[in-house]
């Protein structure tokens, strides 16, 4: 009788420790999707960032210059795009034009977004 309260006691140590192992090895899961997790969509980060502070000038139809408040327009645009954000205010086709340049953690979402093949959403 005694033996068998023993043994009860090790499965239920044994149970605790292998819940405890398994919630462990699931959080790590859980912490290495998260940073992994770098998806860049035109609709969830692009476009809130082309409206902050690409407007109005590109937003037609306050905005006059080349549109760039469409999924197909900024696609088109990206590369040009790009090109104009990492250069400095001051040299000619710096964008944004007549504002602060954007900041490096801005400005890698542009270019992840490209790396990750420019997805609408
Ligand atoms: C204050 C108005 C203004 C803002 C804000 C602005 N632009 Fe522009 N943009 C212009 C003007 C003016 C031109 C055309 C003149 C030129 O080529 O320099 C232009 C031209 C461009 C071009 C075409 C460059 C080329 O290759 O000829 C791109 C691409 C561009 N802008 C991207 C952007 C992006 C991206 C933003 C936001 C991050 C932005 N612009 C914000 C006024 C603006």
């Amino acid at each position: 009788m005694t033996q068998s309260i023993h043994m009860r006691k090790v499965y239920i140590f044994l149970f605790i420790g292998a819940s405890f192992l398994l919630q462990l090895c699931t959080t790590k899961k859980k912490a290495q999707n998260a940073t992994v997790a770098t998806k860049v969509t035109y609709v969830t980060d692009i476009q809130p960032l082309v409206v902050k502070h690409c407007s109005p000038c590109h937003i037609p139809p306050q905005g006059k210059k080349e549109p760039l408040n469409t999924y197909a327009a900024m696609k088109a645009e990206i590369d040009n795009v790009i090109e104009s954000i990492k250069k400095n205010p001051g040299e000619h086709g710096f964008m944004p034009a007549r504002r602060a340049k954007l900041s490096d953690s801005t400005i890698l979402v542009f270019e992840n977004w490209k790396k990750g093949g420019l997805l609408e959403q």
